[in-house]
């Protein structure tokens, strides 16, 4: 489903140059949840963002579906944004006026899909993250967890193949931040969706089906020792 090949980004030039990412190789499968883990500045949102279409590598292949991209520039993978990805960030990104429907409606609109069926399909998306009952609430109105859940509609609606998850638990408190990972894993069974979520917390990454360590810019296959850096191979 997502297949990730020698991927490599670095940031600025000369002495200042970075790499960032050196290498990275992964795949994702229909239905698989996975979570990405590693130190603070090691690039997670860099390759989120790389996979999203937000950014280019410098060297490197993507294949996601139907599309294949890596090295191509932001304005050329406007599919992969509007039909491949659907992004949640752990601020939720939610329109302040908007009720939970109109939020998750114009969201789709802006990706083109005509108005009426934008709402049908907003419903029904937010049918599936538990929200029927709040479809009038605006943001305010809403608990945190509520507020993920219908940015979790807005990125499901339309059916993209790929969830990206930026920390998405990282401003919710225990009990909801479980609750949106047994929904990630509903939806990866139900819907055959993938997710694949960059958090700190190892109890919620334990969740997943699979664990990814980025770490000196490669990933690796992780347990939870490794992925805390008590990893004896590691020798520090
Ligand atoms: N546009 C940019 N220009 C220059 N450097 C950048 C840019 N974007 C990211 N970086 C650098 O790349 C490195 C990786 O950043 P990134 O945001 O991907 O880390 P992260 O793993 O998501 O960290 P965190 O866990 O703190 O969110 C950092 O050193 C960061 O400063
Ligand atoms: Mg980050």
């Amino acid at each position: 489903m997502l297949t990730v090949e020698d991927l490599k980004k670095g940031f600025g030039s000369g002495r200042r140059r970075l790499e960032v990412l050196k290498g990275i190789d992964l795949e994702i499968k229909s239905g698989e949840l996975v979570a990405l883990m590693g130190p603070s500045g090691c690039g997670k949102s860099t390759l989120l963002n790389i996979i999203g279409g937000l950014l280019e590598a410098d060297s490197g292949t993507i294949s996601l579906s139907e599309f294949n991209y890596g090295t191509k520039s932001p304005s050329r993978v406007v599919d992969v944004r509007r039909r491949g990805v659907g992004w949640i960030f752990q601020d939720f990104h939610l329109i302040d006026r908007l009720s939970a429907l109109d939020n998750v409606t114009f969201s789709l609109e802006l990706a083109g899909v005509p108005s009426a069926e934008a709402e049908e399909q907003a419903r029904e998306a937010l049918d599936k993250v538990g929200l029927s009952d709040r479809l009038d609430f605006i943001p305010d109105q809403l608990s945190g967890g509520q507020q993920q859940r219908v940015a979790i509609a807005r990125a499901i609606a339309g059916s993209r193949p790929l969830l990206l998850a930026d920390e998405p638990t990282g401003n919710l408190d225990v009990k909801s931040g479980h609750d949106i990972i047994h929904l990630f894993k509903q939806l990866c069974e139900d819907d055959g969706m993938s997710v694949l979520m960059v958090t700190h917390d190892p109890t919620l990454a334990s969740m997943a089906d699979r664990m990814l360590l980025l770490r000196d810019g490669v990933t690796a296959a992780s347990d939870i020792r490794s992925a805390w850096g008590v990893d004896t191979e590691a020798g520090e």
